[in-house]
């Protein structure tokens, strides 16, 4: 009975029930909030996370120009449906050099965090070109005109310093080989040992779209190859001190 009695001084004094309940959630927000300053970094690293290459990183500002984020989204959640069906669940570490990031809130096409690999580069242009030719019942539009916008590397330079200026671990030696790296991805014909020196064994090098010369179709085919395709799955564990 005693303490009731005390809380009623509380509950009868709303002044005094102000500061008690500022006081509380003061303290509570600082418990939640002083450790993020003091961690290094709040996102567990993984292996295999790397920059965009340059070619990849023109196809994601075609990604985002094209307002592909409006029905698709690039994150798996944690439950058993999604991780059936699109692979494992995304890591925060995945997306760490997107700006922005291409999470997206819509679906009204499947989720594309691990698009990459699952299709061969012909089914993303014939999809891309003319979705119902490959997916009779779909409602996507198509992005034929993607195959006649020819582009170079010239400007790739100076995207990838502004990405390095928010924090993508680009060096100086990639932002000097921007447009040979951007051509050498697109021409398996090409000398690309510079390029797999500086972005990894595993870049793809393809010609894309088929066709003579860099098309956006090539950038965006060569983006979504690699979606999901940078953290190997087989030997990641997730680290439990955490
Ligand atoms: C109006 C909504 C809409 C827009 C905009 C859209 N898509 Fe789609 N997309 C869909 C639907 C619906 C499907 C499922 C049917 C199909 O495969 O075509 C799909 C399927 C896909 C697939 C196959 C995914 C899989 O796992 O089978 C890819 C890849 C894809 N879209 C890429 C893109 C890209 C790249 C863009 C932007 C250039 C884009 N989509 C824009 C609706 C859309």
């Amino acid at each position: 009975m005693a303490i009731l009695d005390k809380h009623k001084i509380l509950e009868t004094n709303a002044t005094l029930l102000l500061i008690c309940s500022f006081l509380v959630v003061t303290i509570g927000g600082l418990v939640q909030i002083t450790p993020l300053f003091y961690l290094e970094n709040t996102i567990e690293e993984v292996e295999g996370m790397r920059p965009y290459t340059p070619l990849e990183l023109e196809g994601r500002q075609i990604y985002i120009r094209e307002g592909c984020y409006v029905c698709h989204s690039q994150m798996i959640r944690p439950m058993r449906d999604e991780v059936e069906r699109y692979g494992h669940y995304s890591l925060a570490a995945e997306s760490m050099y997107d700006h922005p990031f291409q999470w997206g809130s819509k679906r009204t096409g499947p989720d594309l965090a691990r698009v990459g690999g699952r299709y061969s580069d012909d089914w993303h242009v014939a999809h891309l070109i003319h979705p119902q030719s490959v997916v009779p019942e779909s409602i996507m539009p198509r992005y034929e005109f993607l195959m006649h916008n020819m582009i170079d590397g010239l400007h790739l330079k100076d995207r990838m310093a502004t990405h390095a200026m928010v924090g993508v671990p680009y060096t100086e030696e990639m932002l000097t080989n921007a447009a040979a790296d951007f051509s050498a991805q697109a021409d398996p014909d090409s000398d690309y040992d510079g390029l797999l020196e500086r972005y990894g064994d595993k870049v793809n090098v393809s010609n894309f779209d088929g066709e003579p010369g860099i098309s956006e179709m090539d950038a965006l085919v060569a983006y979504l190859q690699m979606l999901g395709t940078l953290v190997d799955f087989s030997t990641f564990t997730p680290d439990a001190s955490r």
